[in-house]
């Protein structure tokens, strides 16, 4: 075995080369990668003895991209053009052997190989789209002419990693390989087309699949039109379109050269760069200062869940879905019956989309048991109270578990604001006491808070950290205050919301605002959408407010037809005359004239308090660092993926402008606006956000 860098092998297997990438973590296409592959090809080709050459990987993964942090950087050594070249040039066979996950400029590098062996579990993507980018090594014009346009189109936009079994059904894999025998298989696929002297295949050369669609821009115009709802803000997704219409309209190079183009444009623009630090903001909040890796874990392999309510039923999913055993328990036999049907709906609504199978179906129900007694959840590893938010009923049911469940057990509580150390109190166990706070629609939402209480275990925030992972979610680490991160930052909004309404902004421009600024959609179309009655009480409503007399009026939102905004019957919304007038008569009752909002200032008064709550946050130090407030409000609020986040956000603008406002505010607005010390602070030492 020849070391040709670092990182880098070069063995003989027979007559077969053989170039093996050991660069932890993921392979990633580093300078020293680069300068291996580069190197390891340059000495297998000149050697005589080597009549065929395999690239394959050490560690968990094949390529699993272009190194992200170099973006940006100065590029040193071979660039990774130059190393496809000679892989694609080579005048003997060249197999890439693929585990793990081949994507991005992993997989570009395998499309450059004559041939590609993978074993199943193996999972080849362009996921670039998700992080504001294109395949920019010539993948938008290869994948194309492997897999065809449709194939290419449905692949680059949602980023997805297709499994090794449909890669061979689509031509993007030659063989698969019996797991764990990856090399074997290869070096064997490599001696046979030696033997069969089977044709070096550059995929550049094959026009076959992309031909059908040349001259057909209907087809590219219709798949823009279906995923315009998904792609609304994005730049990414239409780039990779244009890059795909270029390989099946132009000649390979021509492609090349638009895709070299539109990546240059997309890697240095606003939004990928902002896609770029949500992955790493990401993969940041799963590390906690002072819990270390090593942090001692609790084994989970069965939950409780108390509630079996839309959350309750959503959080039993999750863990269903990864097949640890859930038992609900309900007071009432008639709302247990009920939430284990939706549960079974959900599911049955999944596999009609061919999301799973009837058997997946079954499997995941046969996880679930429902109960009508708290006993049954003695032996379980970990309690989710997902019940209404009054802190009389909580305390009452942790106290229950606390003589219930077993030494060890995890007890947590889904409340999504209330004083989880209050919760803690009432239990001998304080330390087994955590807040997961799900999202709705929890089998949905990617967001889990998790709250840590005064007394909290590490091993009880490790175990949470790792348990989100397993069943998919992105956790982010957070402290006990009214609303922990997200709802805190959110009343922030809200109230300005309202308050904007009574100056005499519309709901629906504010809605249109932050819709535009790319919010799914606004705080009150969000409203009619929830329901407006949640919380609101007929008989204690006295019509103090436009809510209250809009859900007196019974317009309660899209399930009555009517709320902010007035319905059709496909549930499209439009401004409501009733609305504008109920409002009206309010702002006439409290004396003042309604005014002209502009659009800068609904965006400005939403947007900015929601910053400076954050440096609050990170002043009273319940949240870790700044991005992990990002992670919060993307993955939980539907914050714009490319805006970054309100933190990242905040320091594209600038905290200096961000101060310079807030106080323009509270001097004519009073303290609502009242800026942060932390802010006040941050911008006298000329610092960021993101320093924080
Ligand atoms: N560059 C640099 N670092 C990377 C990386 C990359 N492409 N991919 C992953 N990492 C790092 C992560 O930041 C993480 O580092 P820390 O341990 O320090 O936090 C570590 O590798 C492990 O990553 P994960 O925690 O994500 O591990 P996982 O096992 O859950 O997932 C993965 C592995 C599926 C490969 C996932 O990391 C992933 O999706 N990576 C990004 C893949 C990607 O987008 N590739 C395209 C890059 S752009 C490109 O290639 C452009 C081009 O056309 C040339």
């Amino acid at each position: 075995m020849t070391a040709i860098n670092p990182v880098t092998d070069l063995s003989m297997d027979g007559d077969v080369a053989v170039i093996t990438l050991n660069s932890p973590p993921v392979n990633a296409l580093s300078a020293n990668v680069r300068e291996g592959l580069f190197e390891g090809f340059k000495a297998a080709t000149a050697d005589p003895a080597a009549k065929a050459i395999v690239l394959i990987c050490e560690g968990r993964t094949f390529i699993a991209g272009a190194d992200i942090t170099e973006f940006g950087g100065a590029s040193r050594g071979p660039s990774l053009f130059d190393v496809q070249e000679m892989m694609e040039n080579a005048p003997k066979p060249v197999i890439a052997a693929i585990h793990g996950t081949a994507l991005g400029g992993g997989l570009e590098v395998a499309l450059v190989a004559h041939y590609r062996v993978a074993v199943p579990s193996a999972r080849l993507g362009l996921p670039e789209v998700n992080l504001g980018l294109l395949p920019g090594a010539g993948g938008t014009q290869r994948l194309p002419r492997v897999a065809g346009p449709e194939k290419a189109l449905e692949m680059m936009t949602s980023g997805r990693h297709a499994p090794a079994k449909e890669a061979l059904e689509m031509g993007l894999v030659d063989e698969l390989a019996e797991e764990g025998k990856l090399r074997e298989a290869a070096v064997a696929f490599a001696r046979r087309c030696v033997a069969e002297n089977k044709p070096l295949v550059r995929v550049r050369d094959n026009n076959s699949k992309v031909e059908a669609a040349r001259g057909k821009p209907e087809i590219f115009e219709a798949f823009r039109k279906a995923n315009a709802r998904k792609f609304r803000g994005f730049l990414a997704p239409e780039y990779n379109i244009r890059c795909i219409e270029a390989a099946v309209n132009l000649p390979f190079d021509e492609g090349l050269a638009v895709e070299r183009k539109l990546f240059g444009e997309l890697v240095t623009g606003s939004q990928s760069a902002a896609q770029r630090y949500s992955f790493f903001a990401e993969r940041q909040a799963q590390k906690i200062p002072d819990v270390p890796d090593d942090t001692p874990l609790i084994p989970v392999k069965s939950v409780g869940i108390i509630g079996a309510g839309t959350m309750g039923g959503g959080i039993a999913m999750n863990f269903a879905n990864v097949g640890i055993a859930v038992t609900i328990v309900e007071v009432q036999k008639e709302a247990l019956e009920r939430g284990l049907k939706v549960i079974r709906g959900n599911y049955e609504r999944t596999a009609s989309r061919g999301g799973i199978t009837a058997a997946q179906v079954e499997e995941r129900m046969a996880l679930i048991t429902g109960s009508l007694d708290m006993n049954d959840l003695a032996p379980v590893d970990l309690v989710i109270e997902a019940v209404f938010e009054r802190m009389d009923v909580k305390k009452d049911i942790f106290t229950k578990l606390d003589a219930i469940c077993k030494p060890g057990a995890i007890l947590a509580t889904n409340t999504s604001g209330l004083n989880i150390d209050e919760i803690a109190s009432v239990t001998k166990r304080p330390e087994a006491v955590i807040g997961l706070h799900f999202f709705s629609p929890a089998n949905v939402m990617k967001l889990l808070e998790i709250v840590r209480a005064d007394h909290t275990s590490k091993s009880v925030i490790a175990t949470s950290m790792k348990l989100a992972k397993q069943i998919g979610k992105i956790a982010a680490l957070v402290g006990v205050c009214p609303g922990f991160v997200g709802n805190r930052i959110l009343a922030q909004r809200q109230r300005e919301a309202q308050k904007l309404v009574m100056e005499g902004a519309m709901p629906w421009d504010i809605d249109r605002v932050l819709y535009d600024f790319g919010f799914p959609m606004g705080p009150f179309a969000m409203s009619d959408l929830a329901g407006l009655d949640i919380g609101w009480v007929k008989e204690r409503s006295k019509g103090e407010s436009i809510r209250d007399v809009l859900c007196e009026m019974d317009r309660r939102g899209q399930k009555t037809g009517a709320g902010y905004y007035d319905y059709d019957e496909n549930r499209n919304a439009k401004p409501s005359p009733v609305t504008e007038k109920i409002i009206n008569d309010f702002i006439v009752k409290t004396g003042s004239n309604p005014r002209t909002v502009s659009d800068e200032e609904i965006l400005e008064r939403c947007i900015y308090p929601m910053i400076n709550e954050g440096v609050k946050i990170l002043e009273e130090g319940k949240a870790i660092r700044s991005s992990d407030i990002d992670v919060v409000w993307q993955n939980g609020y539907g914050w714009p993926v490319y805006r970054g986040g309100p933190m990242w956000y905040g320091d594209q603008i600038g905290a200096a402008k961000v101060l310079e406002k807030m106080k323009e505010f509270q001097a004519k607005m009073g303290d609502d606006f009242k800026p942060a010390a932390l802010l006040e602070k941050l911008v006298a030492e000329g610092k960021k956000f993101s320093d924080l």
